[in-house]
């Protein structure tokens, strides 16, 4: 797949989106949305029409009546960008609807990044957006609703109507992110790099199937020679790679490292970044440390809510997977593809707690354990082995 044909006219070697100045995006009628339009016109002429499947656009009046003119009982989520409403569209379609706040500080270059990537990625494993609208100063963007919200909110800060997430669902979903970002980093082409994987973007389904949202943030990863892309550090904080967040350089291996940090939340429910902990433990990283190096330890990480309920096996498995996302050097941590494979691997061998059978033979697995991976070890695709 060549998702960014239409770029291929650029003579620059790394396309980077915060270079290109688009013009602002106007809104249109719902009349108008059969017509083939142009979604973004910038200075060097990029064009994305029709062809690749653009969101289209919305009247204010129709998102307003969507959502009953934003109405407080509406609200199910607020972030950076501003808040977001359940809504239901004329066609019954039920709808998440993020309307940028006008003191963000994320803004009208994210917003525009956010229609221009998710009009020309797809995957079931990311968040389909179905459109946008543009009225004023207004920003707004129409996705489908996920109804069980992030998996942020199904991990941390409890409440007692709640059931915590099993095992097997933890695994499916880091499985399903997995894939989605195996997609942003090997299909796409140039690929992307996502830039704020976090347990907050990863929005689920009733089945729990896991996509990947929030694409504002995106870059067009190095194509040609080129081994990273160089720009502000962007992103969130106890997610970042040290080395990005030291240089700004950026590879696909600084979202590995964040995948890594997602692993570790979901093994052991504690936030990336938690202020409210003691000095020492705020980070899950520096937290983690002395855990990850010695195998003794792995069963005291796990997340108590988990009450024991996991095959030991697979758990050592898992964390030697985020041990090695979590590397400091760039270069030793693992393609996606590699950590799609070890995870689908992981998947197989559900946790059953009537039987206890769930730990798997150690043979197929053992290259994952800790220090056995190299780069040269047989990857699933050669993409992208920045
Ligand atoms: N498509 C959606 N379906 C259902 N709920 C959603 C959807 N998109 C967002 N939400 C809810 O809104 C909340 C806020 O999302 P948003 O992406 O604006 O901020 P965030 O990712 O939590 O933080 P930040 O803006 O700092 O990245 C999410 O945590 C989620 O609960
Ligand atoms: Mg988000």
């Amino acid at each position: 797949m060549s998702c960014f044909s239409c770029m291929s006219s650029r003579r620059k070697d790394v396309i980077d989106i915060e270079d290109i100045q688009y013009d602002s995006l106007h809104s249109h009628s719902s009349a108008e949305r059969g017509r083939k339009k142009t979604l973004f016109n910038s200075r060097s002429d990029i064009s994305i029409n029709a062809k690749t499947n653009v969101a289209q656009s919305f009247t204010f009046r129709e998102l307003a009546s969507a959502t009953k003119n934003f109405k407080p009982t509406n609200l199910i989520g607020e972030g950076g960008f501003g808040k977001v409403y359940k809504g239901r569209l004329d066609n019954g379609q039920v709808v998440a609807i993020k309307q940028l706040d006008e003191n963000s500080l994320q803004g009208n270059q994210e917003f525009i990044v956010e229609v221009l990537m998710l009009s020309l990625l797809h995957h079931s494993n990311l968040v389909t957006l179905f459109g946008y609208c543009t009225h004023g100063d207004q920003r707004l963007l129409v996705y489908e609703y996920m109804p069980k919200g992030s998996l942020e909110d199904h991990l941390f800060d409890f409440e007692d109507d709640k059931e915590p997430l099993d095992w097997n669902t933890r695994i499916k979903v880091a499985l399903g992110a997995a894939r989605g970002l195996e997609y942003l980093h090997c299909a796409a082409n140039p690929p992307v790099i996502y830039r704020d994987l976090k347990s907050a973007n990863i929005l689920l389904d009733n089945d729990f199937h896991p996509r990947l949202s929030d694409f504002g943030l995106a870059k067009l990863g190095p194509v040609g020679d080129r081994t990273h892309v160089s720009t502000r550090v962007m992103g969130t904080y106890g997610y970042c790679a040290p080395e990005y967040a030291m240089s700004g350089k950026l590879t696909l291996k600084s979202d590995i490292y964040s995948f890594g940090v997602v692993l570790l939340e979901l093994i052991t429910g504690r936030k990336a970044m938690d202020p409210t902990r003691k000095q020492g433990e705020q980070s899950l990283v520096v937290w983690s440390r002395p855990f990850l190096k010695d195998r003794r330890k792995f069963v005291q990480m796990v997340d108590p809510l988990l009450k024991g309920r996991f095959p030991v096996r697979c758990l050592h498995h898992a964390i030697a997977i985020t041990a090695m996302c979590l590397q400091d050097e760039p270069t030793f941590r693992p393609l996606v593809g590699d950590i799609v494979v070890a995870l689908e691997y992981l998947a197989s061998q559900p946790y059953n707690p009537e039987s206890n059978s769930g730990n798997p033979p150690l043979t197929s697995l053992q290259r994952w354990d800790l220090g056995a991976f190299s780069e040269e070890s047989g990857s699933r695709k050669s993409c992208a082995s920045l």
